[in-house]
């Protein structure tokens, strides 16, 4: 039985006030919400004044990126153990607006897998195909690259930590989701995948959808047999709407 997750991506918004203040308004909402794990990830400047507004909240606090290295002279850069210190359970990483506008590779997603699996943080690994690749009939070679790029060689009970968000480039901050078919089968895929990698881990890996999830197509999409949860981002920025998809099974 694996446990959903619902996962805020707060990408480059919300100042620490703004932020410790949709959390605080978001903890009442969500207190007798029960069976899932609840995560938001708010930009690196906010994660200390999130972490105070959560306190006694059933929601946890995880990060948009890491550095892979546990510390040194990388300018601008956070290693997994600061994350950990403020209270981050989980990391994203290789979030498609990394790979496409800081040249991230599946070699650097590897790389900051292992140090956040090192960490004991959860990492929330991201794949998924642009348009022109899906136009091009090559979304299942791209994603397989992706997600065996990024988990080939880990030890099989690090692999059973990971979480996958299915994130195709095309449904991020669009407005067009995904069918819940199209969801479904990406998200199998993804799973044949890693059944590849190792059998016993296919059953227990979460695996999120993630691109235009709404309160109002939420649903329909956590009906899929294969998909774990979701990676929620404009619509994880303000309470009601997140605290909505939380509670997907009320709508
Ligand atoms: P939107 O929900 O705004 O499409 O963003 C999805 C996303 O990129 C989450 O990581």
């Amino acid at each position: 039985m694996r446990v959903p997750v619902i996962a805020g991506n707060w990408k480059m918004y919300l100042t620490p006030e703004e932020g410790r203040d949709m959390v605080v308004a978001l903890g009442p909402l969500l207190a007798a919400c029960r069976g899932r794990e609840i995560v938001v990830c708010p930009p690196f400047t906010a994660l200390a004044t999130v972490a105070t507004g959560l306190v006694g909240s059933n929601v946890r606090l995880g990060a948009q990126n890491m550095h892979a290295a546990p510390e040194g002279a990388f300018t601008g850069e956070i290693a997994a153990g600061m994350l950990k210190a403020l209270g981050c359970a989980y990391v994203i990483l290789g979030h498609s607006e990394r790979r496409q506008h800081f040249c991230e590779t599946d070699a650097m997603v590897a790389e900051k897998t292992r140090a956040a699996l090192a960490a004991d943080l959860i990492p929330i690994i991201c794949v998924g195909e642009t348009l022109i690749q899906r136009e091009n009939g090559i979304t299942q070679p791209v994603v397989e690259i992706q997600v065996r790029g990024a988990l080939t060689g880990l030890p099989p009970e690090q692999l059973r930590r990971v979480i996958i968000a299915y994130e195709p480039v095309w449904a991020i901050g669009t407005g067009r989701t995904a069918s819940a078919t199209d969801a479904q089968n990406g998200c199998a895929f993804i799973r044949s995948v890693v059944r590849a990698l190792d059998t016993g881990a296919a059953d227990l890996v979460r695996i999120l959808y993630g691109g235009s999830v709404k309160p109002e197509n939420v649903q329909e999409l956590m009906n899929g047999t294969d998909i774990d949860g979701a990676l929620v981002g404009g619509a994880s920025l303000k309470a009601d709407s997140f605290a909505r998809i939380v509670r997907y099974e009320e709508q």
